[in-house]
């Protein structure tokens, strides 16, 4: 395969901004829509994204058992039952032995552009090991952010962590946005843009089908038209360079 697929770190500053559901509402969206997809759990003890896409309990091997060579990357990833094309790779529970390297994880990736159109890669909060495995050897970036004071301030702080990526490669999400935001939302959003410095690549609305979801184990984009799920879809056509309308909350 010539193809060079795309890898992308969804990071945030702060913890619970909606990263995982962020990586696994756009990573279903790009695979219904025909791409090959992995996403890719960066957050090595608290890994929850296999959750989020309704596949607890498949995977036996993680990225550090395919980075560090103990297994290969076709063994390790598991393809969702139900979004054909949608693939896992998770995160160790744990890290046992010698953390993954920058240069392992570099390779892992360029094995992963071979073989993937999209790369998905769920960071965890903050700035420490985690943010930078997700991050060093990626084409392009996410910073999740909520409307909030101190989200916005947390995501201005991981921007200028991230200047190894180009300008145009770096882009800002703004999700749990409520109804009730929505007439102050233009400068709510201008604010947010102005304060992260980066351009806008989608809003998420705040939608009770997320947690429901993620309860039930069923996977967002297949659970009927959610608010969210449209937003994730949109912000999958922006992602392959179309044009989506920014948001419709109705
Ligand atoms: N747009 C949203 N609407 C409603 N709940 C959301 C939304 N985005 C995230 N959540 C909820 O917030 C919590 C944290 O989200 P998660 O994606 O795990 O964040 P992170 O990975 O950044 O820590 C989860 O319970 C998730 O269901
Ligand atoms: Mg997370």
């Amino acid at each position: 395969m010539e193809t060079r697929g795309q890898c992308i770190a969804v990071v945030s500053g702060k913890g619970g901004t909606g990263k995982t559901s962020f990586t696994a509402g756009v990573g279903s969206a790009l695979a219904l829509g025909g791409k090959r997809v992995l996403c890719l759990d960066c957050d090595v003890g608290l890994r929850n994204l296999d959750l989020a896409l309704g596949l607890t309990d498949r995977a036996l091997m993680d990225f550090s058992d395919v980075a560090q060579g103990r297994c290969s990357l076709e063994s390790a990833v598991v393809e969702h039952p139900k979004i054909p094309g949608l693939f896992l790779l998770t995160a160790p529970v744990r890290s046992r032995g010698r953390p993954v390297s920058e240069r392992q994880m570099a390779d892992l990736l360029q094995e992963i552009r071979r073989r993937y159109d999209y790369c998905l890669l769920d960071a965890p909060a903050g700035l420490g090991g985690g943010f930078l495995l997700a991050t060093c050897a990626a084409d392009r970036a996410v910073v999740v952010t909520t409307a909030d004071a101190s989200s916005l301030r947390d995501a201005q702080h991981t921007v200028m962590e991230l200047n190894r990526f180009s300008s145009g490669s770096l882009h800002l999400v703004v999700n749990r946005v409520r109804k009730k935001m929505l007439r102050s939302m233009h400068a709510t959003i201008d604010d947010a843009i102005d304060k992260a410095g980066l351009p806008l690549i989608g809003v998420v609305p705040e939608d009770d089908a997320l947690p429901l979801c993620l309860n039930q184990g069923v996977p967002l984009l297949l659970a009927g038209a959610q608010p969210a799920a449209s937003a994730y879809r949109n912000i999958a056509t922006r992602i392959q360079g179309g044009k989506a309308p920014l948001l419709r909350i109705k």
